[in-house]
């Protein structure tokens, strides 16, 4: 039996069906009359019955317990396992009517453990009063827990699924985003730095023709150096922005100052902490000011602007927070406007460096965004579950 269960818990059915099937299993090998299998919903703090067998199976996914409430409740709050003679002279037990709890008498509950944290309950119920035995206490502990392991390697499985889906989304928006710089670049040095050369090529030419005449051939020197000169301004201007130099040359700190200083038209007050993080990580959180900057400029007609860059027990925070207009952020998430990208930068960088980010505004009072990047990024395993 046991090793039906670990052929049933490798297979890649989902939770629900697997749930199905060893209810079935359990309930014979325990000579049970009935077997349920609740799961653990963290979020909201209860438990739910994720298989059963029939015809409770009709019930799955709409009967629910507070954790601590009812003996699975019990039993999912203290992680420990229950064996009870008779539910009716037991007063954690609750009565379920869709489960016909009048139908039957005894009863065993375990959790299904993984590693130390409760993921849901196994209950087997009979109709006749009996006396469950370690046996039976063993065989269900197993069982719990190789469905534990199953769900829980489920959920990770379903974690790193959506990872590498957010990766791969991030990496075409970045080759997209290269593509775009490439053509603005090819246009900058065709228009603008290929222009002035060509034109200074012209005028050395005339030059060259006029070495008779100094006053001619002042005129044209003259106009050559301001081609250079002009030149070697749209070469900077091109390179500008390509990458954060200021990052290599004076990190992040001075980065964001620079970057404050380099706004028109408001008051920017920026205070930095020095900080220390892996230079991936400094790059995203420069760019995230830099788009949170552009929006204050291009959007918020604010008149300040506050920086912060801190680090404190629980990370390395950045705030930027403007006393502009506001703007209504579901509004925004719910628009279609596919040529903003900037907030979808922000969240993606932030999640990739396994930051927490807030974002809070309306209409009239302004905008804060805020980075939180823990000590270290969270590992898979401490990752908060989804409900199941
Ligand atoms: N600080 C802010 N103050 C007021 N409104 C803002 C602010 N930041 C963002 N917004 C609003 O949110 C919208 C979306 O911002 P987002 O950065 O995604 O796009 P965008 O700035 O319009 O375009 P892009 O960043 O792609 O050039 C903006 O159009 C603006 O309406
Ligand atoms: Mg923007």
């Amino acid at each position: 039996m046991l090793e039906h269960i670990i052929e049933l818990t490798s297979t890649d059915l989902d939770v629900s069906e697997v749930s199905q099937r060893v209810a079935a299993l359990v309930t014979a090998a325990t000579k049970s009359d009935v077997c349920f299998v609740h799961l653990v919903d963290e979020e909201l703090r209860r438990v739910v019955l994720a298989g059963a067998t029939p015809p409770f199976d009709e019930q799955v996914g709409s009967v629910a317990l507070a954790l601590g409430e009812g003996i699975a409740g019990w039993v999912a709050k203290h992680a420990q396992p229950a064996i009870v003679p008779n539910k009716w002279e037991d007063s954690r037990y609750r009565y379920i009517p869709e489960l016909r709890g009048q139908d039957f008498t005894s009863m065993v509950s375990v959790p299904m453990l993984v590693r130390g944290r409760v993921v849901g309950v196994l209950n087997v119920h009979s109709r006749a009063a009996r006396r469950y035995g370690d046996d039976d206490l063993l065989l269900l502990t197993q069982v719990a827990n190789l469905m534990a392991r199953a769900i829980e390697n489920a959920r990770l499985y379903r974690r790193l699924a959506e990872r590498e889906d957010l990766l791969e989304r991030f990496a075409t928006r970045t080759v997209e985003a290269q593509e775009l710089e490439r053509r603005r670049l090819a246009g900058e040095i065709h228009d603008g730095i290929s222009q002035r050369l060509v034109s200074l090529w012209y005028h050395l030419l005339a030059a060259e023709d006029l070495l008779g005449e100094p006053d001619g051939l002042r005129r044209e020197l003259g106009t050559a150096k301001e081609l250079a000169t002009a030149a070697l301004a749209e070469a900077r201007a091109a390179i500008t922005g390509l990458r954060p130099f200021v990052l290599d040359d004076l990190g992040l700190g001075p980065g964001l100052e620079s970057l404050g200083r380099s706004l028109g038209g408001l008051e920017v007050e920026v205070d930095v902490d020095a900080v220390e993080l892996p230079p991936h990580v400094e790059v995203a959180l420069y760019r995230i000011a830099q788009e949170a900057l552009q929006n204050v400029v291009k959007h918020a007609a604010a008149t300040t602007v506050l920086v912060h860059l801190s680090a404190g027990e629980e990370g390395v925070r950045l705030i930027v927070s403007d006393d502009g207009c506001g703007f209504d952020i579901d509004a925004v998430d719910a628009g279609e406007d596919r040529h903003a990208y900037g907030l979808v930068g922000i969240r993606e960088r932030a999640e990739l460096i396994g930051a927490g980010l807030t974002l809070a505004s309306r209409p009239g009072t302004g905008t804060t965004l805020e980075v939180v990047v823990p000590p270290s990024p969270p590992a898979l395993d401490r990752a908060v579950p989804r409900s199941s």
